[in-house]
């Protein structure tokens, strides 16, 4: 680990490199406990850069040797993370002999084992742990790889691209040589010596060559790994038929590893995932993780394209290629929807994305951590694999597709690959080729790369009977940035009292339903003719750009957006803002003391969406779920978790006893007959289902409980039975602690769903106000058997699932003073989950009084530990700052 002191990086002092690595040539004698990497570099002077030394990065290496042009060198400048050699000529050669302990690489980064076999992971920064390099994006390199292992124990050697040769050596050693045809950056480079069995299909792809797909895992596992092949296949279709890419390899690899920081890495032709987003089965995986599953395996194949072929200059650049292949993963699962679910089920995947950018993006975007999605510095570039540079980053590729369209937009892809095939390049590069493929000048549009925090966006109308116009004025605001505007797409549409879209007419052109406008000013206005009757507004359709829309609504007309909005996307945000009213009212009595009824005007409101029968059931599981706890103490001031919570109970009972009938009635429509399948309408209605459940039981229904009970019993895959026990777990039922152990004995040796069990108990809130607070459970859990810190999964089940997914029961000294104790634990195992892990108290200044003092407290505590990694540094430092 490093723990040299933080240092910041800067966008604005990037320089090229002085000389480049045209090939590299490595061989490792893989061993757990000493490894040995020799490396050959060709380098060439480069002619495009300042004259400079060789530099080469190193992090926590044994130097065994260097040598250039096979002689030592005199006078090179050796630290423990930098060579530094003055070198004459235009060509050189280097060789280096470096030595490495795999099984003590706790942190994942680099070379590591898991469960016996060899892994890397060298995204961002991991090469530099494995031998010294140029470690960084724009060094793109032609690799030749040897490994060489015991064969009994490490059976299948892999690395990117073809394998070149294979063979037995002595003492029960053999080796296999890889070549990868394509120049690529370091973080690109993989390897895995391991184990493992492989499940295989060869696919013709459309300009007609045959390629070899594979997936790797332990032996037991392989029965599991269908879901993730028949993903690939479809998503290898969908950019030939989107995009026009295709796979440009003989083989295309993924191998499955439990212990791994993150979901998975698009290695060239060797991707790496996180098992849990690999391997699925009915009895094993919910619809949710089939989903992510689908979505994933297709993210870290797009990145063959926008991410391999065309890489980042430096890291600042990171959006250019995560934005871009979120956005193309989440167009892909839309269509993969929508071919069997229709535009509903296109629409409940808007939502789901969009949830997921207000729970964690906006947060981000509001706390000490805010940055653009092209930061401008950063002290660990762990940290920035961030929700801003994702999930926002992908709101901004979209909003280019909003406004070029869609094939104006394919234009813009085609000429950005034309363009920049085989380079490292900058998101200004991305964004010039969409402008000039479409001859469109985006100048402006360009400040959403460089703006930091949520922007808003507010609206006025202004309805003329008698001339029947109606005036609409919207108005942009950042935070600190006034004189500059965003270019922000916003789609509008107006409902008639009869609920339907009115025709918009706009300088003399009608359409149908939903008009776009472009904001480019602080202000602007527009005025719609022909408009026969006074509109409701349906503003920001779709939700056509990343902002905070602040509507000043009365609850009537959110009640009948709710019923009437034409547009999927804004009839459920109707219903997520009159939630969010009523719960944050809720809480505010909750703080003051008062006692708590919930409105009669959102009963009824919420009544006659339970009630519409029209509804495809994944949208109205949408729509009847509340706001997730976090975005709801985000719009909260001061967050107060715990009145936030006894709110949330509130509403839940309430509406569960209230409809307590209609719940049983449409839990039990909800039933799916026959094998599991993993279809948007049988998703759907699972998801309605458990919801029901989850009402019921939150109500202490008894027919509720008994309900959920049969449910879990009979249960014919894993979303039914987790969505029966997390109902039971929910809610103060005697039935509880029992449908926990069945579950933990059923699964005992499952160490996935295990991870489920413990998310789930960390999770629980506390219904019956004489338990125990959940710390308590937690504690008990870490001492769990099946428990491990040095398992990231474990540690984003137990503890994401306390300090992230439980903010009722963890605010408070208690759990505060444990958030201390085991981010230090975790700083001196793995920094980057520990960084993670840490960035739950970022927000503390928003929070009461109270919890502010125990939050500073835990903060400081971390911050003056000995041996802090720049990652946690860097955290509790900012958040400190
Ligand atoms: N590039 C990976 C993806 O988004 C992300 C990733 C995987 C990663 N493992 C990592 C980033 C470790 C940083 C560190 O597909
Ligand atoms: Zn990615």
């Amino acid at each position: 680990m490093r723990t040299d002191t933080p240092q910041t990086i800067r966008r604005a002092d990037y320089q090229p490199l002085a000389w480049t690595v045209t090939d590299v040539d490595l061989h490792f004698a893989l061993d757990p406990a000493a490894t040995l990497v020799r490396s050959r570099l060709t380098l060439k002077r480069n002619p495009r850069a300042p004259a400079g030394p060789l530099v080469l990065l190193g992090d926590e290496l044994e130097l065994v040797s260097l040598q250039i042009d096979g002689r030592t060198p005199a006078a090179a400048r050796i630290t423990d993370t930098r060579i530094e050699v003055d070198l004459d000529g235009d060509t050189a050669t280097a060789d280096i002999v470096t030595r490495i302990a795999p099984a003590k690489n706790t942190a994942l980064s680099g070379l590591y084992t898991s469960r016996g076999g060899f892994f890397t992971q060298c995204e961002a920064e991991g090469f530099r742990r494995i031998t010294w390099f140029p470690d960084r994006p724009d060094a793109m390199a032609r690799y030749t790889v040897t490994l060489e292992a015991d064969k009994a124990s490490y059976p299948v050697l892999l690395s990117n691209g073809n394998l070149v040769g294979h063979g037995e050596l002595a003492d029960g050693r053999h080796f296999a040589r890889w070549q990868d045809p394509f120049p690529k950056p370091s973080y690109l480079f993989a390897l895995v010596a391991a184990d493992l069995a492989v499940n295989e299909r060869r696919i013709t792809t459309m300009s007609g060559r045959e390629v070899l797909l594979q997936i790797w895992t332990e032996t037991a596992a392989l029965e599991r790994t269908g879901h993730a092949m028949e993903s690939l296949v479809r998503a290898i279709r969908w950019d030939e038929e989107r995009f026009g890419l295709e796979l440009d390899l003989e083989r295309f690899m993924i191998v499955a590893v439990s212990d791994f920081n993150m979901g998975a890495m698009e290695n060239k032709g060797l991707n790496i995932f996180n098992s849990k987003l690999l391997l699925a089965t009915p009895d094993t995986a919910t619809d949710v993780d089939y989903e992510s599953i689908e979505a994933v395996v297709a993210h870290e194949y797009f990145h063959n394209w926008t991410g391999n072929r065309v890489t980042c200059r430096d890291w600042f650049q990171l959006t250019l290629k995560e934005g871009l292949t979120v956005f193309r993963d989440q167009e892909f699962t839309a269509d993969m929807l929508a071919a069997e679910g229709g535009d509903s089920a296109r629409a409940v995947k808007r939502i789901d994305d969009v949830r997921v950018l207000r729970a964690a993006q906006f947060p981000e975007d509001a706390g000490p951590m805010a940055h653009p999605i092209r930061p401008d510095s950063y002290q660990e570039i762990n940290n920035f694999y961030t929700a801003t540079v994702y999930e926002k980053g992908a709101e901004v590729i979209r909003m280019l597709q909003t406004l070029l369209g869609r094939d104006g937009f394919r234009k813009g892809m085609d000429l950005y690959f034309a363009r920049h095939d085989g380079q490292a390049v900058t998101c200004d590069d991305f964004v010039a080729a969409m402008a000039d493929a479409n001859g469109r000048d985006l100048t402006q549009f360009l400040r959403w790369y460089s703006r930091p925090g949520t922007p808003r966006l507010s609206a006025s109308g202004r309805y003329d009977a008698a001339a029947q116009t109606y005036t609409l004025t919207l108005a942009q605001r950042s935070a600190g940035a006034a004189d500059e505007a965003l270019l922000i797409p916003v789609a509008v549409g107006l409902l008639g009292a009869d609920g339907r879209d009115l025709p918009l007419t706009l300088a003399g052109a009608t359409a149908p339903g939903t008009r776009l406008l472009e904001l480019d000013a602080a202000e602007q206005t527009w005025t719609f003719t022909g408009v026969a009757e006074r509109p409701v507004l349906s503003l920001l359709r779709g939700f056509s750009a990343p902002v905070i829309a602040d509507l000043d609504e009365d609850d009537a007309t959110l009640a009948f957006r709710m019923a009437h909005d034409g547009d999927p996307f804004n009839r459920w945000d109707a219903a997520q803002r009159f939630m969010e009213r009523t719960v944050l009212g809720l809480a505010a009595d909750a703080a003051a003391g008062r006692p708590l009824a919930t409105p009669e005007a959102f009963v009824a409101a919420f009544g006659a969406l339970l009630a519409d029968d029209a509804l495809d059931p994944a949208f109205h599981a949408q729509a009847l779920a509340l706001p997730g706890e976090s975005y709801l103490l985000e719009r909260m001031t001061p967050a107060d978790p715990a009145a936030l919570r006894t709110a949330l109970m509130h509403l839940l009972r309430d509406l569960g006893k209230r409809f307590a009938a209609d719940w049983l009635d449409r839990h039990l429509d909800c039933r799916v007959a026959g094998d599991y399948r993993y279809h948007p309408r049988d998703v759907g209605l699972r998801a309605l289902g458990n919801l029901c459940l989850r009402y019921l039981c939150a109500a202490g229904e008894l027919a509720g409980f008994a309900a959920a009970e049969r449910q879990f019993a009979q249960a014919g895959n894993m979303s039914e039975r987790l969505g029966a026990l997390g109902a039971l777990v929910h809610s103060a039922a005697p039935q509880r602690d029992s449908a926990l152990a069945a579950f933990h004995a059923h699964y005992a040796t499952d160490t996935l769903v295990l991870d489920k069990w413990f998310a789930l108990q960390a999770g629980a809130w506390r219904w019956d106000p004489a338990a125990a607070p959940t710390l308590a459970r937690v504690r008990q859990l870490l001492a769990h058997p099946a428990f491990a810190a040095t398992n990231p999964n474990k540690v984003y089940a137990l503890l994401g699932g306390y300090f992230r997914a439980n903010p009722g029961e963890f605010h408070s000294p208690d759990g505060h003073a444990f958030w201390a104790e085991q981010i230090v634990a975790l700083n001196a195992i793995n920094p980057q989950v520990a960084a993670r892990m840490a960035r739950a108290l970022e927000r503390w200044r928003s929070f009461t009084p109270a919890l502010q003092a125990s939050m500073r407290r835990a903060l400081e505590t971390v911050a003056a530990s000995e041996g802090l990694s720049p990652d946690v540094a860097e955290i509790v430092g900012k958040a400190l700052a």
